[in-house]
Order: structure tokens, then C-alpha cells, then sequence
């Protein structure tokens, strides 16, 4: 008795990893697939962004086709590949985003938005997956360079963003300095190009981008210490956030997200430098 005993559990073990093994290695996906399904009771995703990001996210019009292309796309579709759901896009202004996820029309958020404690009260966030730092952008020679240069001037900020609140800030200390909120980014870059504002108060990570589309403008860092950078956002208590983050350090540490930072954010990189296409905003 004993000695069948004994060989019984070296190959009941034995069994048991080759078995682990070979779901490993024939299909990866497969557990973590059933578990989003597991977790959601649903193999279909929906992410609601904002495209008026470029390049995080932004249409692009190529050969008769629009569509939403960006770094966040590109990671939204390998995070739907890796935990194997299918991806709907669909689009809101910033501002509706939050709202979006607390009524529950979407199951996340990718906009190039920042973690902030008054957002934490109603959404989770995943881990930071690019970092930015506000800049203000402004015409050449015009010398606005620092918060300081704002007083008596009119600022354009994006609606419900993190720009809006450090303008306000700003606003603060800089007499006379006043805000206005637009909805698209875009439309705050045709503001300030014709010259129906001062300044710009957006992310470094965009402001690359539209500065060199359009060189007349410059662009200057706001030395700051707060949070900054983009997470992916869910609804509160959303189980999505654990497998998410997963696949984003696992992408930061196989070097694919250094990669993807590449093909965005290098500026020669940016498809609105290219000839080939038009990019729609
Ligand atoms: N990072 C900033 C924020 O979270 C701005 C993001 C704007 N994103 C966009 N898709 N327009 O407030």
C-alpha cells in the first residue's frame, strides 16, 4: 500500500505541470481570456475616448477611410489581444469621459488622462503608462514663456482637463490673467493660431506635435511637482484594473511600450509630419 503511495504523487505532479505547460505554451490567452470573460460576463469591450489628442488619439483620413488611430489605440488593441476581448471604440468629448464610466456606457477609459485625486473619488486608474508635464504654448517672440507672462492675457485650456484646473492655478497669483475652456484641443490651437488668444496651456506629449505642424508657435514647460503623466481609467471597483496592469508592465518590461513611444512621440515619427496622409481633427 504504501509503496504504490509513493509513486503516485511524483506523477500526479508531474502530470500536473507537463498539463500546466502545454495550455502555457499552446495558447496564453486562453486562461486570461476566460477569466475577462469570467470577470464581465463579456467577451466584447467597450473604451470611449476623446479624439482630439494627436498623437494619443486622433482620426486620421487615409485613402477615403476615417478612422481613430494613436499611441492609446495601439495599446488598447494589444491589451484586447493579450487578455483576448474583442475592442469597441466609441467617442466623447474629455469632458464626458468620467461620466461616461460612472454611468457605466463603457468598461474604460483611454485619453491621455492623468490619475488625479479628485478624479480617484470617481474612477480607478491603472498604473501611469507615459508621463507628460504641462507646457504653455504661445507665438513665437511673443516672450510667454513663464506663468508669470500670462498676467493681463487670455488663456485656452481643454475642458475638464488638468490644464484647466493648474490655469486656474496660475490664474491665482497672475493678475488679470483670464480662462477660457473649449471643448477640442484643436479648436484651442485655430484660437490661438488666429490670434484670438494669447496662449495654450496643454501637455509637452501634444504640444511636440502641434508646434511643429504649425511653426509660427513655440512651446515652454511649466516647472511643476504634481502628478502627471496618462493612466487608463475605469468605472469604481471595475476588475478590469488588475489584468490591465499586467499587460501594461509586461509591455514596459518586454520593451514594446518603448516601442510604441517611438512610433508616437518621436516627432519626425508623427503621421501629421507625413505627406502621405491627412489627418482630420
Ligand atoms: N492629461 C490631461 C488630463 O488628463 C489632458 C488629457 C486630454 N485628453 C484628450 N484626449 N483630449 O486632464
Amino acid at each position: 500500500m504504501k509503496q504504490r503511495n509513493a509513486w503516485l504523487f511524483p506523477t500526479i505532479f508531474t502530470l500536473v505541470v507537463i498539463v500546466s505547460a502545454i495550455a502555457h505554451f499552446v495558447s496564453p490567452t486562453l486562461s486570461v481570456a476566460q477569466s475577462i470573460k469570467e470577470l464581465t460576463g463579456k467577451d466584447e469591450l467597450t473604451m470611449v475616448t476623446s479624439p482630439d489628442y494627436p498623437p494619443y488619439e486622433f482620426y486620421l483620413t487615409k485613402e477615403g477611410e476615417r478612422k481613430i488611430i494613436g499611441f492609446d489605440i495601439d495599446i488598447a488593441n494589444r491589451i484586447a489581444q493579450e487578455l483576448g476581448f474583442k475592442l469597441t471604440i466609441q467617442e466623447s468629448d474629455f469632458n464626458g469621459l468620467i461620466p461616461a464610466l460612472q454611468a457605466k456606457q463603457a468598461d474604460f477609459v483611454m485619453a491621455g488622462m492623468t490619475p488625479t485625486p479628485e478624479r480617484r473619488k470617481n474612477v480607478d486608474f491603472s498604473i501611469i503608462y507615459y508621463d507628460a508635464k504641462d507646457t504653455i504654448i504661445a507665438p513665437k517672440g511673443s516672450n510667454l514663456t513663464k506663468p508669470e507672462d500670462l498676467k493681463d492675457k487670455a488663456v485656452d485650456v481643454q475642458l475638464g482637463t488638468i490644464q484647466e484646473q493648474n490655469a486656474k492655478e496660475i490664474a491665482k497669483k497672475v493678475p488679470g490673467m483670464q480662462i477660457k475652456q473649449l471643448n477640442r484641443v484643436p479648436d484651442i490651437i485655430q484660437e490661438i493660431k488666429s490670434g484670438q488668444i494669447a496662449a495654450v496651456i496643454v501637455e509637452d506629449t501634444v504640444a511636440t506635435g502641434f508646434v511643429e505642424a504649425n511653426p509660427e508657435l513655440e512651446f515652454n514647460p511649466i516647472p511643476s511637482e504634481q502628478e502627471s503623466g496618462s493612466a487608463i481609467a475605469f468605472p469604481k471597483g471595475s476588475r478590469l484594473v488588475e489584468p490591465f496592469n499586467k499587460v501594461l508592465y509586461r509591455m514596459k518590461g518586454s520593451g514594446e511600450m518603448y516601442a510604441l513611444v517611438k512610433k508616437w512621440f518621436w516627432p519626425f515619427a508623427l503621421p501629421m509630419a507625413s505627406p502621405r496622409v491627412t489627418v482630420t481633427l
